[in-house]
């Protein structure tokens, strides 16, 4: 089991609404959360300011994307003055549906890290192979450059969570098995030794996030370089308590 802090990521996508989301907060907030772990919620743009006026201040909310710089003519868009604005802590970077379904690229996301940083954010920075990519051999390329171009762009690694979300298990109820979670964690953990420093590998959480649920949080969880996941489908339940206290 890592020493580290856990820390346990609900990534709500473009998922719910006032009444439901309502609901799924209520039971979060009556719930009995493991103290020692850090939970936070992604909620969508325009639920931001909702979910952190009904959340409980010990659960953090993130806003699962933003802008790289402060204002502007950037219709659509939400900059990181905006989201702490409304007393947002985090925001999700990199998540494989912003690379693959909106086309961003390592260079943006590495733009947008940076710019959320400075601002004060803390950083969910996702990375993450497709299936094809895995299966030519490739994951650790793939996840190293895209690792790479994050790491570039980060000056404080107090303020960020790695997510490795290998795409293929992204919302298909396919998960990664905890000995191919683990292996991937730990060359991450080397690749920030070799590449960043000891200090940075030995303490920036890496969590794991690909169709977790509460019957497969506990064995994920317990391996020395999981300490924690960013959570879809089974965050918008009440089985996500379950989740956030895998390792109580
Ligand atoms: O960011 C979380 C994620 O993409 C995993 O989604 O539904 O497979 O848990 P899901």
């Amino acid at each position: 089991m890592s020493p580290r802090r856990f820390f346990v990521g609900g990534n709500w996508k473009m998922n719910g609404d006032k009444k439901s989301l309502g609901d799924l907060i209520n039971t979060l907030n009556a719930a009995q959360l493991h103290p020692d772990t850090e939970v936070a919620c992604g909620a969508p743009a325009i639920y931001l300011d909702f979910a952190r006026s009904k959340l409980s201040s010990t659960i953090a909310v993130a806003a699962q994307n933003c802008y790289k710089v402060p204002k502007g003519a950037f219709t659509g868009e939400i900059s990181p003055a905006m989201i702490k604005d409304c007393g947002v802590e985090w925001v999700i970077l990199g998540h494989s549906e912003r690379r693959h379904v909106f086309g961003e690229s390592d260079e943006l996301i590495g733009q947008k890290v940076a710019h959320a940083l400075e601002r004060g954010l803390g950083v969910i920075a996702c990375v993450g192979e497709k299936l094809d990519e895995r299966e030519a051999g490739i994951t650790e390329k793939v996840v190293f450059e895209q690792t790479r171009v994050i790491a570039d762009n980060v000056k404080d690694w107090s303020k960020v969570v790695l997510a490795y979300e290998p795409v293929w298990a992204i919302g298909t109820g396919k998960t990664a098995s905890p000995q191919q979670a683990q292996e991937v964690h730990e060359k991450l953990r080397h690749w920030l030794k070799a590449k960043v420093s000891e200090e940075v590998a030995d303490s920036v959480r890496i969590i794991y996030g690909g169709s977790v649920t509460g019957a497969n949080c506990k064995e994920l969880g317990s391996q020395g370089d999981v300490d924690g996941f960013l959570v879809g489908g089974a965050s918008l339940k009440p089985e996500f308590v379950n989740i956030i206290n895998a390792r109580a």
